[in-house]
Order: C-alpha cells, then sequence, then structure tokens
C-alpha cells in the first residue's frame, strides 16, 4: 500500500501525460519512498545524505565529474554499459570508454611506438581483429589509450607527459593483424579526493583500477568495439573500482624472450555484425 505523499504524487505525474520522463520520475519516485520505508533514516541522517549530495554537485564542473565518478563507484556506469552494449557470444565485452579517450590522436604506423617519452618498461602488444567465426577483419582502426608505468593518463599531467603518449591510433593490415610497442601500464586509483572517494576510503574501499589498456576498434560492417584488456596478474582484478573486469578481458602479459625487462602482450578482439549486416573478411582466415 502506498503511503499518501507517493500515492498522491504518483497520480499527479501520471496526470501530466505519458512519455519517458513521467514513467522513469515515477519509476525513482517509488524506488526513493521504498529505499526510505525500507531504512527509515533519522532526520540527522536524511540530513547527512543531503549534504554528501550537495558537496557531490559542489565538486562536479567542466574539468571534474563527481556525478559520473559516483555512478561509477555505484556500479551503475557499467550496467548501463552492459544493457546498451549486449554481444552475441563470442564477442569481445564492450565496456565504458571511461573519462580519458581522446579522438584527435594522430595515426601511428602499424607497428610503430605509441610510447612518446621513452620510459616505462617495453612492452610490445601484437593483436588481430576478427569477425565472430575467426576470419580476419582488415584493414580494421585500433585506438588505444592507457596509462604509464606510475598509472599516470597523458592528459593527467600534460606538463610531464608529452602530447599523446600512451595513446595510438593504427591501421590494422587486411587480415585485422596489427602491432605496437608502448610500455607495461600500471593500475590506479581513481580521484579520492572529494565526497565520492572520502565515502569510499571511509568505508576502507579503495578506488582501484587494476592495470590495463583501452580500445576501441572500428571495421566496416561491425558493431565498434570499445573495451579494456586487463593485466591478469594485477591482485586489484577483484576490487575493480569500475566493475569493468570480464574474464575474456584478461590477458597474459609475459617476459619477451629477445629482450630482458621487456613484456609481450598478445590479444584477438571478436568483433559482432551490425545489425542485418554480415560483414566481408577481406582475406579469409589466418
Ligand atoms: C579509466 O579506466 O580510464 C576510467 C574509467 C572510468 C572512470 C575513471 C577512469
Ligand atoms: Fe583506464
Amino acid at each position: 500500500m502506498p503511503s499518501a505523499p507517493l500515492h498522491d504524487l504518483a497520480q499527479r505525474l501520471i496526470a501530466t501525460g505519458e512519455g519517458r520522463l513521467v514513467s522513469g520520475l515515477l519509476a525513482a519516485v517509488q524506488h526513493v519512498h521504498a529505499l526510505v520505508a525500507e531504512t527509515r533514516p533519522s532526520a540527522d541522517e536524511m540530513r547527512a545524505v543531503i549534504d554528501f549530495l550537495t558537496e557531490v554537485g559542489h565538486s562536479a564542473d567542466a574539468r571534474r565529474q563527481e556525478w559520473v565518478l559516483l555512478a561509477d563507484v555505484l556500479g551503475v556506469s557499467t550496467l548501463v554499459e552492459d544493457m546498451n552494449a549486449q554481444r552475441p557470444l563470442g564477442a569481445t565485452p564492450n565496456t565504458v570508454a571511461g573519462p580519458f579517450y581522446r579522438a584527435d590522436v594522430p595515426e601511428t604506423a602499424n607497428g610503430g611506438s605509441i610510447c612518446r617519452d621513452g620510459s616505462g618498461a617495453p612492452l610490445r602488444v601484437t593483436g588481430r581483429i576478427t569477425d565472430l567465426a575467426g576470419a580476419g577483419l582488415g584493414p580494421s582502426l585500433v585506438e588505444v589509450w592507457q596509462a604509464n608505468g606510475a598509472g599516470v593518463y597523458e592528459n593527467q599531467e600534460p606538463d610531464l607527459q608529452p602530447e599523446f603518449n600512451l595513446r595510438g591510433r593504427l591501421v590494422t593490415d587486411s587480415l585485422g593483424r596489427f602491432s605496437f610497442h608502448s610500455v607495461r601500464p600500471k593500475g590506479y586509483r581513481l580521484p579520492d579526493d572529494g565526497p565520492v572517494g572520502r565515502v569510499l576510503t571511509g568505508l576502507g574501499l579503495a578506488l582501484e583500477r587494476p592495470a590495463h589498456l583501452h580500445f576501441r576498434v572500428t571495421a566496416p560492417g561491425c558493431q565498434v568495439l570499445t573495451t579494456h584488456v586487463f593485466d591478469r596478474s594485477d591482485p586489484a582484478l577483484a576490487r575493480d573500482a569500475m566493475f569493468a573486469v570480464k574474464p575474456e578481458l584478461l590477458a597474459d602479459i609475459t617476459p619477451d624472450p629477445d629482450l630482458a625487462g621487456a613484456w609481450r602482450l598478445n590479444v584477438t578482439f571478436v568483433l559482432a555484425p551490425l545489425a542485418g549486416h554480415t560483414p566481408q573478411p577481406t582475406r579469409g582466415r589466418i
């Protein structure tokens, strides 16, 4: 039985007409009322929640989006991504892009280096883009971005790292193969100096992200794939603050047999066709 305020508000909302805004607002109001009925906050607790949300709002501006961070650490960003980017069985799962993607990166020749400051443990990445049947898809566009060996992205410290450091935009060969030289990324923590970080760290929950590389792959006739590749050896995998870790996205970073202190990573991305489209592999399988 809804409370009197919920009943009255629902009637008023319904009377305004139909549509996504009304149905969404109605659902939100019903859930908030159910939450309050279940947890029975005191007036002081209600004030503390309002103070927290006020602080989140004050911490959001053009350079920092504390609301997005809140959605991230509550698992809502990944939930929305998962619901909107469902892929058929066998296709590489999509994940959130995160705030560090840049579309304006100059092209790097296939086989070239994306490390523009020469620091970090060398990592050679090789990969392949295929369709669901395993046939190579090329030429495809591969965009990559990652943190450096200290866990910092180029645009987080523009005075210390060269522009576009550890960002690449490569075109695969006709069989969907690509490679590039980079450095082994380190995991990092999401910003914890705002209200969201303070609440989570107060609870003993670090905003950790295990070491990863981000990829976006675009091939004709296929759904664009935006995803992560995670370092399987990172102990923080089970604690990812973004909830983006999926078994299919774990990869081994192994010692390079040809170069002491250097690493190798091999990845395969399986793309899903656009609805109603059969992608044409250019030259069969490898
Ligand atoms: C990232 O992995 O780059 C990221 C994703 C979501 C929030 C913050 C960072
Ligand atoms: Fe990242």
